[in-house]
């Protein structure tokens, strides 16, 4: 059944290894899908939601310990520790590979073996991947069927020799004959996600929630994705990609990278609130940038589905997502209705007068703690967003005209700050910091330098990869996208955010837009260019003047301030830095500091 002779290989090799009870080659039927379901809810693992509140939907709670992505688990395993760079864990392959051998040793005795085909956007797409995972979790196999493209048409496009990313998964929870399985197995004290980067492989033991456990997400699409971007010479970033058309009808195509839990699915599902534009949906996540034959860098979406954030999405903030998730969802750790339906904080003003929480107790709007985990998470198919741009599948790409990075920050960066050129906005990318979320383990709102939004999701030494960002702009004959800095998430002295957000970042967008078509005015200041007071649209927001001035006003005292640290930062990374950043890094402090010399 399997032509292709490495992955026959490979996986006659894991069967050996992990000592399955039986093995199914996924074909991504629909009927393999329902049966996955089946399993899940005979097992008590999930619950089928109310029919008639949300058709073919599931709810499934983890074990509370099992929540979210843990960075301090997760390896890049390069032959040179230096090759990984001081922001990723590294241990040497041969004792990983040891460590693995050991854990993955008869892992899924008990257990069915599925054997998962999947491709990295559309199948046949130049710039699409393969992977090949191996779970023993058929939570796994259905969020799959949801996020990738699974199937027999993955098969025939690897055919007997073609290449594929061996991605090897496990709950790490074997099951002794006879002995009942748990509704969420899993083994976080022995939590492992490793990465392969020169072999091109991931090994991930122990959990079964997200990027830990759907091995094309983060593992794949971003940190060997990454590195093999490298190699090859294009990008595999942190971005959602969205259309944009103006009340002309001329379109244009933006990514932007923002860290984990700030605002990709939202900006790229905008609703706008300034009268003739217009935003469609290609990707919510993960980007994969080629050049094409003209110059241009081309976009496509490696992901079929969105696994999103579930707090915070409502009619308000997001109503695109609320209309894509009326049915054929999974829903991960949300709370459940008495209606058989789901909730979590922000979907309504008022909660239910009684829930069932993410952990399966009682809940009313007098507990303490929240109806939801707050990363919870939905999975459905992008198809199934009423404002998925027709071309989101379009082998080719869609070309990208600017690129956008931002990170939650309550003071300093200003509301959209554009770069020069290619490598001031690489610069740019390079020194975003953010404050951290509940996407990941550990202290929210601690903060971090999330470079390009790829800290915990970059294959290699973010160093390198700065330079290979380089790199790609110094191309003979490219035509670069142009590059944004902003900041939604600015507060006043009361801790309240000034920048309305989600539709209102249209009006950045539209600032952008006209800054790719030669319009839209501009200041040169010394961190960057700033839109004038009067280009950005700020009609019927009811922001005063001040609070206007202070969203683009270049805080000369506190960038000052910063200069040190990014210099500190560039340091940990030691001569691997380019030279072109301590350039800039120079050449911003010398402009602050002309210009503090101007006004006193
Ligand atoms: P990942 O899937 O983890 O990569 O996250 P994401 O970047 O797609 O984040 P998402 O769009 O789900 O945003 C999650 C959080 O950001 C929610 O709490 C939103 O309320 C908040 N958010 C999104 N856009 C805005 C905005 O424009 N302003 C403010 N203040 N909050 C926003
Ligand atoms: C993120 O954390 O950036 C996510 C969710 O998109 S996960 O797939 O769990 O990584
Ligand atoms: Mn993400």
């Amino acid at each position: 059944m399997l032509k292709n002779k490495r992955l026959q290989a490979w996986v006659e090799e894991m069967k050996a290894l992990c000592k399955p009870a039986d093995i199914v080659i996924c074909d991504g039927s629909a009927e393999e899908y329902d049966r996955m379901w089946s399993l899940l809810t005979a097992s008590g693992a999930a619950i089928k939601l109310n029919e008639d509140k949300r058709a073919n939907s599931y709810l499934v709670r983890s074990d509370p310990a099992d929540v979210a992505r843990v960075e301090s688990r997760t390896y890049i395993c390069s032959e040179n520790e230096i090759d990984a760079g001081p922001s990723n864990n590294w241990t040497a392959p041969a004792q990983m590979r040891e460590t693995l051998n050991g854990l993955f040793d008869g892992c899924m005795q008990g257990r069915t073996m599925y054997v998962i085909p999947f491709s990295m956007g559309p199948v046949g797409s130049p710039i699409a991947h393969i992977g090949v995972e191996i779970s023993d979790s058929p939570y796994v196999v259905t969020n799959m069927h949801l996020m990738t493209r699974v199937g027999q048409a993955v098969l025939d496009e690897l055919g007997e020799d073609g290449d594929f990313v061996p991605c090897v998964h496990s709950v790490g929870r074997p099951l002794a004959d006879g002995e009942a399985d748990v509704t969420w197995p899993c083994n976080p004290e022995n939590l492992y996600i490793a990465h392969f980067p020169e072999s091109r492989e991931i090994w991930s033991f122990g959990s079964g929630y997200g990027g830990n456990a759907l091995l094309g997400k983060k593992c794949f699409a971003l940190r060997i994705a990454s590195a093999m971007a490298r190699d090859e010479g294009w990008l595999a970033e942190h971005m959602l990609i969205l259309k944009l058309t103006n009340p002309a009808g001329e379109s244009k195509y933006v990514a932007g990278a923002f860290p984990s839990a700030c605002g990709k699915t939202n900006l790229a599902m905008l609703i706008p609130t300034i009268p003739g534009w217009k935003v469609e949906t290609v990707g919510d996540d993960i980007c994969w940038m080629k050049f094409g034959d003209d110059g241009q860098l081309y976009a496509i979406n490696p992901e079929a589905g969105f696994f999103g954030v579930a707090p915070g999405t409502g009619m308000d903030s997001n109503a695109n997502a609320m209309l894509s998730l009326t049915e054929n969802c999974i829903f991960t750790n949300v709370a459940l209705t008495d209606d058989g339906d789901i909730w979590w904080e922000g979907m309504t003003d008022e909660a239910p007068a009684h829930l069932i929480d993410w952990k399966g107790n009682d809940w009313t709007p007098a507990s303490t703690t929240p109806a939801a985990h707050p990363n919870a998470r939905f999975t459905v198919s992008a198809a199934q967003c009423p404002v998925i741009a027709d071309e989101w599948e379009d082998l080719k790409g869609v070309p990208i005209s600017a690129i956008l990075f931002g990170g939650r920050r309550a003071t300093v960066v200003p509301l959209v700050n554009e770069a020069r050129d290619w490598q001031q906005g690489t610069f740019f990318g390079a020194i975003v910091s953010s404050e951290k979320t509940a996407a990941a383990a550990g202290k929210i709102g601690e903060l971090r330098r999330d470079p390009m939004a790829m800290l915990p999701f970059c294959g290699y030494n973010m160093a390198d990869y700065w330079q290979h960002w380089l790199n790609v702009g110094n191309k003979p004959g490219v035509n670069l996208p142009r590059i944004y800095y902003v900041n939604w998430f600015r507060k006043n002295d009361d801790g309240k955010f000034m920048w309305p957000g989600f539709g209102e970042n249209s009006r950045v967008l539209k600032w952008i837009f006209e800054r790719c078509n030669g319009e839209g005015a501009a200041i040169e200041t010394p961190i960057g260019n700033l839109p004038t007071l009067d280009a950005l649209d700020f009609d019927g927001l009811g922001l005063s003047e001040e609070d206007i001035a202070l969203l683009l006003r270049v805080e000369t005292e506190g960038w000052l301030a910063e200069i040190p640290l990014i210099s500190d930062y560039f340091d940990q990374y030691g001569d691997r830095v380019p030279e072109e950043f301590r350039a800039e890094l120079e050449g911003l402090r010398n402009r602050l500091e002309a210009a503090r010399s101007n006004v006193a």
